[in-house]
């Protein structure tokens, strides 16, 4: 099939699974606001979600479109490599007009996994997962998970780079999208660029204020 056989195909799966995961932090952020305005209005949001059957495909198609992504970046990265054969292994210097992040997306992206490893252990395995087996006497209310989270003061930093690396992966990441799909005119990469650089501003932006919002309510910073 042309999405898997040709490199250009297999950037078009990147893009569009990007695309797709850049809509769900930015649903994700918005749905972790209302704890900032009511912690009983969050409570309901994720009782609303919780283990429901729309809430676990939900999930299944988030895990889906992430795995997608990482296996074709990993794919993508490779084949790239191979192509360059021993350039690959030359010290070169970053032209003037490359992007620090478009040469180090894939440490980024290993920076966000491993950042999701740790938050899903936080959230989803101690919410929707023992829920979802049955053991629902063991599942956290959200308001519990957030406390458990972020009244452990070592958390906030280590959020606080994975938040670092998602602004820079976003940034490139949302403008290459575009280009991969066929978006080659000069202006509109322009813009594309000015767009994608304010989202992830204020998409990332507002999870530092929640996470640190969140580590003052439950008292990580009280000794
Ligand atoms: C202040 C920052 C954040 C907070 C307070 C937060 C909170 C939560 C909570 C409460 C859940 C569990 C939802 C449930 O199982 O019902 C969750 C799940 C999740 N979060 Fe976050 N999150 C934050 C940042 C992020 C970021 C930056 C990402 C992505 C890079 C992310 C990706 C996910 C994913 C993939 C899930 C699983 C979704 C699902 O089960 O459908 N979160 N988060």
């Amino acid at each position: 099939m042309w999405l898997i056989n040709s490199s250009v195909g297999r950037k078009v799966v990147m893009s569009l699974t990007g695309l797709f995961l850049i809509l769900f932090v930015t649903f994700h952020v918005l749905m972790n606001a209302v704890a900032l305005i009511s912690l009983d209005a969050y409570e309901a949001v994720c009782e609303f979600l919780g283990a429901n059957w729309y809430a676990l495909v939900g999930t299944a198609v988030i895990a889906g479109g992430a795995v997608l992504h990482i296996a074709f970046a990993f794919w993508l990265t490779m084949q790239n490599r191979k192509a360059r054969g021993n350039d690959a292994y030359e010290v070169s210097k970053r032209p003037a007009n490359v992007e620090w992040a478009s040469q180090n997306m894939l440490v980024l992206g290993i920076i966000i996994v491993c950042f999701l490893g740790l938050h899903l252990f936080h959230f989803w395995a101690k919410m929707q997962l023992p829920e979802a087996i049955g053991d629902t006497a063991a599942a956290l209310s959200g308001i519990d998970a957030l406390e458990a989270t972020f009244s452990q003061l070592w958390v906030l930093p280590v959020y606080i780079v994975g938040f670092v690396a998602l602004w820079f992966h976003l940034t490139h990441g949302f403008w290459s999208a575009f280009q991969s799909i066929g978006t080659t005119n000069d202006k509109w990469i322009c813009r594309f660029k000015c767009i994608g650089f304010w989202w992830a501003t204020i998409v990332v932006g507002l999870f530092v204020v929640e996470a640190i919002y969140f580590a003052w309510y439950f008292d990580a910073f009280a000794f």
